[in-house]
């Protein structure tokens, strides 16, 4: 059973709140908010007297486990876990992208297996619907009654992840009766694939052909379509990674007509843009994701989007690969770059230094699109994203003052690259706990490496 904690006379920064006060965490939960609380016997106590205080950060969208493109994804829950915790992230939704032949409830507990017993944070997954008959379907029945609450389709990556017109159709119906939400992938994989082959057949075969193969056109018309599906089926709908303005003007347009849809964007496209796609030598290929980076004009959109709460969360899409031997399988083709970008351990650092100290947001902005509405999207609120009595003691405590500088040399990811390398820092997780349970102190990994457990969420998108 984890000791009392008492963190005293932090600033206490919930997506409302403001105020100076002491938090009391016993058996796992905060159980009281205060001035001068006393320490119960044996209590650690943490001063946190010019620190802020903010509930656990939640990164809806990870991939840890994740067979794609040939080969996979570098972390394991051991790495991951450890990372997202020293930035802060205390409970990460990881993305089940079964293979179409493969069994949802097998990919289940594989994925699971993946995660129990490894991960020194909590976890749970959006289950990946890449394939939908009479059998699938009552698997999926199944794994929502296991406490999975979302489901993930891709409309993209023909071939692999991605299910058609019908199948989508079926599963926003599924996803109606059982209350359940739909993160979606929204690009459109014919034009995709067609531009690609033009692309490659023109000799134009670098990282830097990436984005054009799936202009900003080819995501918007992903989340029409998307949003037409769920106009017609009622379903509540997440548009996993926009990064651009056409696709959340798209998504609006569809809210503005009653659609129940939530945006979501993540931090390299917040922080980065097309140019470093074009860096030479093939490293641009360490900025391959998808949808693509965009050009500049797309990162002030974004911000003002997260700013005005129209895009409820900032994820990563951590998909770590490496640039030697895994990124490299792109040469001389830029559709065989394994996508991703490896950020779990960057996402809290980089939105506080980015946004919260350019004053692009604030700090109660900063736990709402980083924590709190995950939480209430996703079904863990108020056990998670907030810092009120009763929810699970989840805290961090940030140390504003702190400058660092991002490195491969010193992050926990399992890559041999940063995306954001040599890039300076503002503010850091000093101490993060998980229920309770101390893991991170002056911002290094000190905790139990299988200390998370996996969330079960009951449907709440009824
Ligand atoms: O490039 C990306 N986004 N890789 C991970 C898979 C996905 O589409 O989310
Ligand atoms: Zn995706
Ligand atoms: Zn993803």
């Amino acid at each position: 059973m984890a000791s009392a904690l008492l963190i005293r006379n932090g600033q206490v920064i919930t997506a409302t709140d403001r105020y100076v006060a002491d938090v009391l965490c016993e058996d796992q939960l905060i159980t009281r908010i205060g001035k001068g609380l006393d320490a119960p016997p044996n209590a650690t106590v943490i001063n946190a007297t010019g620190k802020y205080v903010f509930p656990g950060f939640i990164d809806p969208h990870v991939h840890i486990y994740l067979p794609f493109m040939g080969t996979y994804a570098k972390d394991t829950y051991e790495s991951a876990s450890r990372a997202a915790l020293v930035g802060g992230t205390t409970t990460v939704i990881e993305m089940i992208c079964p293979g179409r032949h493969d069994q949802p409830l097998a990919a289940f507990e594989l994925w699971r297996s993946k995660a129990e017993g490894r991960s020194a944070c909590d976890f749970t997954f959006h289950m990946g619907v890449t394939r939908y008959d009479e059998q699938a379907e009552a698997q999926l029945r199944q794994i929502v009654k296991s406490g999975i609450a979302s489901f993930k389709v891709f409309l993209a990556y023909k071939g692999a992840f991605g299910i058609d017109d019908t199948e989508l159709y079926h599963t926003l119906r599924l996803a109606k009766e059982l209350g359940v939400i739909v993160t979606a992938h929204c690009e459109n994989e014919t034009l995709v694939f067609q531009r690609q082959r033009e692309l490659l057949a023109a000799g134009r075969t670098g990282p830097e052909y990436h984005e054009p193969s799936r202009p900003t056109s080819v995501e918007a018309e992903g989340v029409h379509h998307l949003m037409t599906f769920a106009e017609l089926t009622g379903a509540d709908v997440y548009v996993v990674h926009t990064s651009c303005r056409e696709a959340v003007c798209n998504a609006r347009a569809a809210m503005d007509r009653g659609v129940r849809a939530w945006i979501e964007t993540v931090i390299p496209y917040l922080v980065l843009d097309s140019s470093y796609a074009e860096k030479p030598d093939f490293e641009g290929a360490k900025y391959v994701m998808s949808p693509p980076i965009r050009e500049k004009r797309h990162q002030e959109y974004l911000w003002n989007a997260v700013r005005t709460r129209l895009i409820s969360t900032v994820a990563t899409d951590h998909a770590p690969f490496d640039f030697r031997g895994q990124k490299e399988m792109g040469r001389g083709d830029f559709t065989k770059i394994p996508n991703g970008i490896p950020s779990i351990e960057n996402r809290v650092t980089l939105l506080y230094t980015h946004g919260v100290m350019t004053g692009r947001i604030d700090l109660n902005t900063f736990v709402d699109c980083a924590s709190t509405q995950a939480a209430r999207i996703f079904g863990l609120f108020p056990r998670k994203g907030s810092v009120q009595v009763g929810s699970d003691a989840d805290l961090v405590v940030w140390d504003p003052q702190y400058r660092g500088t991002i490195s491969a040399s010193t992050h926990l990811m399992n890559t041999d690259y940063s995306a954001f390398e040599g890039w300076p820092i503002m503010g850091r997780a000093e101490v993060v706990c998980v229920r309770g349970y101390i893991q991170v102190r002056d911002g290094k990994f000190v905790g139990e490496p299988a200390r998370g457990v996996m969330l079960k969420r009951e449907p709440t998108h009824f």
